[in-house]
């Protein structure tokens, strides 16, 4: 959306602008699940990750609030940004989230947006797991304020089930910012004296060299599902995610860990042992033992794979994903069922 100030801003003169990005020169914020007293960072791991890369330092990532849904407070975003100004630090970066790895969290884009074009910072959204998404129209809410993004991650490997890897980095300038950034201009391998318009080459664009044609494989499956096949297989899995919440509800033995917004349908199963337990004491330590062993039985089976994680400060929980479009609720069933059997003595 035009409305947002891009990072060009800062100064109005892009090439400055770019040089800033490139130099080591400003802080990235990205977010955290901190619940209670004792914090603990969850956000995902490649933004830290990519500050190492870049020369940046992990130090140089701030790290800003969520709410009890895991979601970005855009008010401690503003605190973050006036802190780390206060210190010396240039923010130029914030990175918000469509669809967290674990509790698959929505960031409120509008209102991170604002505070990015308050303070003239970049706003990218991580949208590797949620971008597809869009493609709903019943769903494609959650990603409001997206528009207003100057760069994106989308990933069609995860929820379209595209084949790995299918990555898209979208980007809102129009200014060959990428070759700008990245180009250098081998000449052995990209020549400029081509019969065609070379602006059309992507391989000076990226960080690596060779690597396989994603965009054949979006271009493909889009063309072959059609824009409402794929459409179709986004609303079914949020439709087989909530009809396994609704299952899992009738059953004793399992607790929620929250209400999902998104396919991540995160839980407990309580074996008969803990079952009306709660108030004691060790209870969530001894909860906490029971996913691993629970994963190890499946998988020794080869009857299911289901990840387990703790998150802050919940112990070990299973996160039952549902994105593949052959599952069906019988696969559901199952899934509860196989649980109830396999978790019965403990
Ligand atoms: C929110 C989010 N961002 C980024 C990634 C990284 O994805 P990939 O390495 O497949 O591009 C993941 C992977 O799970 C993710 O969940």
């Amino acid at each position: 959306m035009a409305d947002s100030k891009p990072l060009f801003s800062l100064d109005g003169d892009p090439v400055a602008a770019e040089a800033l990005l490139r130099d080591v020169f400003g802080i990235v914020v990205d977010e955290v699940i901190r619940k209670g007293t004792s914090a603990s960072e969850k956000c995902h791991y490649s933004i830290k990750k990519g500050a190492a890369f870049l020369g940046l330092g992990t130090d140089s990532v701030w790290i800003v609030k969520t709410d009890e849904r895991g979601k970005m407070m855009p008010e401690d975003l503003e605190r973050q940004i006036s802190l780390a100004e206060a210190e010396g630090s240039v923010p130029f970066l914030v990175s918000a989230t469509s669809g967290t790895t674990v509790l698959g969290a929505f960031d409120p884009l509008e209102a991170i947006a604002d505070v990015c074009q308050r303070h003239g910072l970049w706003l990218h959204v991580d949208a590797a797991w949620g971008g597809s998404v869009l493609l709903s129209q019943t769903h494609r809410h959650l990603l409001d304020g997206i528009q207003r993004a100057d760069s994106v991650a989308w990933n069609p490997h995860k929820l379209l089930a595209a084949g790995l890897q299918c990555s898209a980095l979208l980007l809102r300038d129009t200014s060959n910012l990428l070759r700008r950034c990245h180009g250098s201009q081998a000449s052995y391998l990209f020549q400029q004296d081509k019969f065609y318009d070379v602006a059309l080459d992507t391989g000076d664009k990226v960080v690596q060299c060779g690597r396989r044609v994603d965009c054949l494989k979006l271009w493909l499956m889009w063309k072959a599902q059609g824009g409402q096949g794929l459409e179709r297989r986004v609303d079914r899995a949020f439709a087989l995610a909530w009809y396994l919440v609704e299952e899992l509800k009738k059953r004793e033995g399992f607790e929620l860990v929250i209400e999902p917004e998104f396919v991540n349908v995160c839980f407990w199963f309580v074996p008969p042992s803990l079952r009306g337990k709660q108030e004691n004491p060790d209870y969530g330590e001894r909860l906490a033992k029971v996913a691993p062993v629970l994963k190890e039985r499946m998988v020794k089976e080869g009857s299911m794979m289901i990840g387990y994680q703790p998150h802050g400060t919940r112990g070990n929980f299973f996160r039952m994903v549902v994105a593949n479009p052959a599952l069906t609720r019988a696969d559901m069933d199952f899934l509860l069922n196989e649980l109830e059997r396999l978790g019965q003595d403990l």
